[in-house]
């Protein structure tokens, strides 16, 4: 397969330099500047990220290219590139006002081939605490910004090119066609590595990795486990077993209608339903902490449970996703902390059972289209992301059958009316809490002291950040009016309109 190496220096943008290269059907790999791979003949190019540091520090993060041959291309941007020019004589200074922000770039080389198609001037960005006050002899300079000379070099008679501008971020206004011409141009890449190449190469990959042994998997009736489904199902069919758990915690009617869309795929899929255990289990615990423990525990219990019945089975398959593997292995910086936190709770990890992850290589938006490829049901495909731990953590404090059983009932009815109302699309996660304290209401003739409803909705990107949604007031007033009124112990309905930081996402 073919693909490009993106060397990690730490910087918040290495993984956005990924998503343009995939945005191109080219598969590239983050890899920590410091564990280059053997470069082999299907790496087509290396791209070097930015970084937080300054290359002319001490503990400065300094690769060793000595293994790359010569003629393989290089993209060095920021960081990537003033340790381009420092690292063979060039001058790095730190510049007395950081460069930050938009930035008019000047090509001065219009033949160079990093930068066909680029207008004589266009919009860049800048992010950089140091810049390149002098380049070793032999860089030719491309092009320049009004305060930045070197913005962008070539090394005269290689193929290696430095930016200084982040052209991989939505305000470098031809910042993609740059990269479209470092990746398809200058590096050759094809550009064939779409939804359906991918799956027929990890269908053939699984088939081999696999052979005729057993595979469990747990669902979620989440997109990741539902596509790592099927493509499991896809390469071995009835030697995959999956196991979806009811844990009383999920939403109205979700058990037996994912499970019945489940079954349509053709997936050989068993239903277990427990939630007396996590209900029992849960009385008297207020502690968030202390209910996800438990709700993680007897998951693992439910589902080792299942997987035991299931004879000589060897594999346990997650649905682990690029942005978890590039999190484990990651330099430290802040490219680090871009991380959806505590998903997949603890899977059994005492089963001794071989592991298949087969959406390793994907980012969350490629599952899509992978799961879209696959026929996965529309309905799961556009799903908002779920809490594993699930309404345990939406009820606040104690968690009763009763109180799970008035928040499904208010969840439902705004998660539909949201569908209804074309809103559901256009937010990144939306749900209902249940609140620990009653207050006093007056129903017709009479006072009444009930719960509290709050209602969230959040956009995001990566669940790290979050804003709240500015629905239309009077979608909000029809929701507490519905569910004040069909929703019997419930009095009052408050909206959530905290961003995060400083509030989560959930209040648990
Ligand atoms: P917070 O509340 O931390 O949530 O802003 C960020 C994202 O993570 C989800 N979340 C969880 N997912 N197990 C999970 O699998 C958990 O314990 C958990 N807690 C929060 C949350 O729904 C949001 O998408």
């Amino acid at each position: 397969m073919e693909r490009i190496l993106i060397l990690d220096f730490g910087s918040q943008y290495t993984m956005l330099i990924a998503r343009r290269i995939r945005e191109m059907n080219v598969y590239c790999d983050i890899v920590p500047f410091n564990k280059i791979p053997a470069i082999d003949s299907e790496v087509k190019g290396i791209v070097l990220s930015g970084s937080p540091s300054s290359v002319t520090a001490e503990n400065a993060p300094r690769p060793d290219l000595g293994g790359v041959p010569e003629e393989l291309p290089i993209l060095g941007i920021c960081y990537g590139a003033q340790w381009l020019a420092w690292s063979r004589g060039g001058k790095v200074y730190s510049s007395d006002t950081r460069e930050y922000g938009r930035a008019l770039l000047s090509v001065k080389d219009a033949q160079d081939p990093l930068l066909k198609d680029i207008p004589a001037e266009s919009q860049v960005w800048m992010s950089h605490g140091d810049t390149i006050n002098s380049l070793p002899e032999g860089y030719k300079v491309i092009a320049s910004t009004a305060s930045v000379d070197n913005a962008a070099f070539r090394i005269s008679g290689k193929p290696v090119w430095g930016i200084q501008f982040h052209a991989e971020v939505h305000h470098s206004d031809y910042g993609r066609q740059i990269l479209r011409n470092f990746v398809l141009g200058i590096c050759g890449c094809a550009g064939d590595w779409t939804p359906d190449s991918f799956i027929e190469s990890t269908v053939a990959g699984l088939r081999e990795q696999i052979g005729s042994e057993k595979v469990v998997l747990g669902l979620s009736g989440g997109v990741d486990s539902s596509v790592a489904a099927l493509l499991l199902h896809r390469a071995i069919g009835p030697q995959l077993h999956c196991i979806f758990v009811d844990s009383g915690l999920l939403r109205k009617d979700e058990f037996s209608s994912v499970l019945a869309s489940y079954k349509g795929m053709g997936l050989n899929v068993k239903g277990v339903e427990a939630g007396d255990k996590f209900l029992s289990d849960l009385a008297g615990v207020t502690d968030p902490e202390q209910k996800r423990k438990i709700i993680g525990r007897d998951f693992v219990e439910v589902f080792n449970a299942e997987a035991e019945k299931i004879e000589d089975v060897r594999w346990l398959a997650q649905g682990t996703i690029y942005p978890d593997v590039i999190e484990s292995s990651a330099v430290p910086g802040a490219s680090a902390t871009i991380k959806s936190h505590h998903n997949v709770g603890g899977l059994p990890k005492d089963m001794k059972l071989k592991v298949v992850e087969p959406l390793r290589l994907l980012f969350k938006d490629e599952v899509r289209r992978v799961g879209k490829a696959l026929g996965l049901d529309p309905e799961i495909l556009g799903r908002h992301p779920f809490p594993g731990p699930g309404l345990g953590i939406r009820v606040l404090g104690e968690v009763t059958p009763e109180k799970v059983a008035i928040l499904q009932e208010a969840d439902k009815i705004y998660i539909d009316s949201l569908k209804r109302e074309g809103l559901y699309d256009q937010i990144w996660q939306a749900g209902a809490m249940l609140l620990p304290i009653k207050s006093v209401g007056v129903m017709g003739d009479e006072r009444t002291y009930e719960y509290t409803i709050a209602l969230r909705a959040v956009t995001s990107v990566d669940g790290m950040t979050a804003d709240w949604v500015r629905l239309p007031y009077d979608f909000l007033a029809e929701m507490s009016d519905t569910i004040i009124r069909r929703v019997k112990g419930v009095n009052r309905v408050v909206y959530d309109i905290c961003s995060k930081p400083p509030a989560t996402i959930e209040w648990e």
